[in-house]
């Protein structure tokens, strides 16, 4: 029997789920459901990375332990998905105990064959990616390209993993294996990436606590890719445990993954394989790295995402628009938009008109001419050979279109055989028979009809599992349910009997009309629009538009706070070493700050209307440094704000006495 183990990255936990990290579960799920069709032991995993930096980082921010945040925000990951109709066969924590005590052993396993040594590293972390980053990936500003947020100088003692070691071996299995890294862009990136060299990896650190211990030196923590990475596989259990048949070579495991996690997925974790004694033919099969979804046109910052819940849309629309949408609409593998009035169009086109109405005109017909039941399949003629001809082919184009990891187009396949059906019914039309008589014949169209409609359950499945089950509650057929060994993929339509019963319902996909549309819009879009607002809008003050300050008029005083509250706004005196206006922003400046960092700060501050450029360069200036960066879109991020008065239009700065050095603190 085939096996087929499918996966999604484990999520971090400083978000809640969002359209995104929905968009790869879905996908998963799908496949999953595919291969339950065919009769494949298929099974899905899903679940949560709950250590490292970043989240030690958050917890101590909302002011919670570590596990306490993380378990609250992991619950959230796990209910999400059964809203999208997402059943996942286990759900993995890092921080569960089955897979501590399983990331250990795979340590010592490397440990004991060599490959891991103790030393010191420095270089450019990026909390965001969890990675260090060598100084010719960043964006000038030292700024992660993938996070656009400054990274921070580390320096500690450190377990190195012999990553080098493996540069030739990793190249000759992607040489063996082409399928194992796609699309075949993807492929080549990595195979490009590995060909330059590879330096040994930094894999445990001590200059914080939460992760994973390393085995005999708990000063060391697990850097967090080495104990995420290995979560596909503490889910199978250990060597000897029976769910170990789902992994290579007895079955075939496939790791899903967005574009920017691809490395950790394509080298990193088969050199970990490899090094911990694996074979070859034990790494996973593939992985499958897909682009990255846009919102409406705009890159997903945070309050982006966020606009866009995935939770609400399912509430608005029924989960199956939403997987249908983003299935269907997002060529898989490339970069996509996702956008609110063509998630609608194709509800209204490819659902309601299309496929909907095939149903409702289909059964309306049955009602009418066969009083409400299957009726019996007379002769064949020359449209139902046709018809016949395409389903075959549609069967065949969107099963091996699912298999290639191609929903979009398997998709395609399968709403190429319901356009065909409706054209058939237009060709074939009953209802002229019907008028002549013809009984036989008016009742081989509508049986053929059924069956058509009854494999379209079947192929929308994976898709719409809630709307496969309500089609065939209106074919009167139970919900599939499909399990192991029992391939119910369809191969030729097989007419069912004459005489079961049918019960046509409401509509399966009601009109959503332009009325409703503008509805629908004003009630999802509105959070998108106020997201962009406030992405392209300014910062507090001295915000762009002048903050409060327009009148002259004295601005009530704040709550009182203590004096840790206070200390946690870390003020800096910065000097301005470059200024320039930022194009088409008529308030906005960008500043290049000297905080007595390795680098200079880039800080966005709405001053143009009170400063020209110039008379700022040299300034001495005060700095909320450790404000989370402002994206101000298009690539402006800001690290940072300047201590200003006034109307936006005749702003005084903050500044203080004399001349201490760049950087230094007031308290
Ligand atoms: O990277 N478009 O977790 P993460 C499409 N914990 N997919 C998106 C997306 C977007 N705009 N934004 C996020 C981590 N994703 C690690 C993984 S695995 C051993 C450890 C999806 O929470 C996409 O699948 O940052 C991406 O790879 C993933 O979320 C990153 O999730
Ligand atoms: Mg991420």
């Amino acid at each position: 029997m085939n096996r087929f183990y499918v996966t999604t990255p484990i999520y971090y936990v400083n978000d809640i789920p969002h359209v995104g990290t929905a968009y790869t579960t879905i996908v998963v799920d799908a496949l999953r459901r595919f291969h339950l069709l065919l009769g494949d032991e298929s099974r899905m995993l899903t679940g949560t990375d709950e250590h490292g930096l970043k989240l030690e980082r958050q917890s101590q921010e909302e002011g919670k332990t570590p596990q306490a945040f993380v378990d609250e925000m992991a619950e959230r990951f796990r209910q999400a998905w059964p809203v999208l109709d997402i059943e996942t066969d286990d759900f993995i924590r890092t921080t569960e105990a089955r897979h501590k005590q399983f990331v250990q052993d795979l340590w010592r396993r490397i440990e004991e064959r060599g490959d891991l040594y103790e030393g010191e590293y420095e270089d450019w972390y990026c909390v965001g990616c969890e990675s260090y980053k060598t100084e010719k990936e960043l964006l000038p500003g030292n700024l992660c390209p993938i996070h656009n947020k400054p990274v921070e100088r580390l320096k500690e003692k450190t377990f190195f993993f012999r990553l080098s070691r493996w540069e030739k071996p990793l190249l000759e299995f992607y040489e063996r294996n082409p399928s194992f890294v796609e699309p075949a862009t993807r492929r080549n990136e990595v195979i490009s990436f590995v060909s330059s060299g590879l330096r040994d990896l930094s894999v445990s650190r001590t200059s914080f606590t939460w992760g994973i211990p390393v085995p005999g030196r708990p000063e060391h923590v697990m850097y967090v890719w080495f104990d995420a990475l290995t979560n596909y596989l503490t889910a199978l259990g250990r060597e000897g445990d029976p769910l170990r048949r789902h992994w290579p070579p007895n079955g075939r495991a496939v790791h899903v993954v967005g574009k920017d996690i691809l490395r950790f997925h394509a080298i990193y974790w088969p050199a970990f394989l490899l090094a911990a004694g694996f074979s070859e033919k034990e790494l996973p099969s593939q992985v499958f790295a897909h682009g990255f979804l846009t919102v409406d046109g705009q890159k997903m910052s945070k309050s982006l995402r966020n606009a866009v819940d995935p939770l609400r849309l399912a509430r608005e629309l029924g989960a199956d628009t939403l997987r249908y949408y983003l299935l269907r609409a997002i060529a898989f593998g490339q970069d996509g938009d996702f956008s609110h009035t063509a998630l609608v169009e194709r509800y209204n086109a490819d659902l309601g008109k299309n496929l909907g109405n095939l149903l409702s005109r289909t059964l309306g017909l049955c009602v009418k001419f066969s009083d409400g039941k299957t009726p019996p399949i007379g002769e064949l003629g020359p449209l139902e050979r046709e018809l016949a001809a395409t389903a075959e082919q549609c069967f065949a184009n969107a099963r091996s279109a699912w298999d290639e990891l191609a929903p979009h187009r398997a998709l395609e396949a399968t709403w190429a055989l319901s356009s065909a059906a409706n054209t058939y019914v237009d060709r074939a039309a009953p209802w002229a028979s019907a008028k002549a008589g013809d009984t036989a014949r008016t009742h081989t169209i509508l049986g053929t009809l059924l069956e058509v409609l009854r494999q379209l359950s079947v192929m929308i499945w994976p898709a719409m599992p809630r709307k496969s089950d309500g089609l065939r509650a209106q074919l009167g057929l139970a919900p599939l349910a499909p399990h192991a060994g029992d391939a119910i993929w369809p191969k030729a339509l097989a007419p069912r009997p004459a005489g079961e019963a049918l019960a046509l319902g409401a509509p399966l996909f009601p009109t959503i009309d332009k009325d409703a549309e503008q509805a629908l819009l004003e009630k999802l879009a509105p959070h998108v629009r106020q997201a962009e607002a406030a992405a392209a809008a300014p910062a507090p003050q001295p915000s762009p538009e002048g903050g409060a300050g327009k009148s002259a008029e004295p601005e009530a005083a704040s709550a009182p706070i203590n004096y840790d509250t206070f200390l946690g706004v870390d003020l800096r005196v910065g000097y301005v070493k470059t200024c320039e206006k930022v194009p088409r922003k008529d308030k906005l400046l960008r500043l290049s700050v000297d905080l007595g960092e390795p680098g200079p700060r880039t800080i966005i501050a709405g001053l143009a209307l009170s400063f020209k450029p110039e008379d700022l360069v040299g300034r001495k200036v005060i700095v909320v440094s450790n404000l989370e960066p402002r994206d101000f879109g298009k690539g402006l991020v800001s690290q940072g704000m300047l201590l200003a008065t006034g109307p936006s239009e005749a702003l005084h700065l903050a500044t203080v006495e004399g001349d201490p050095p760049p950087g230094s603190r007031l308290k």
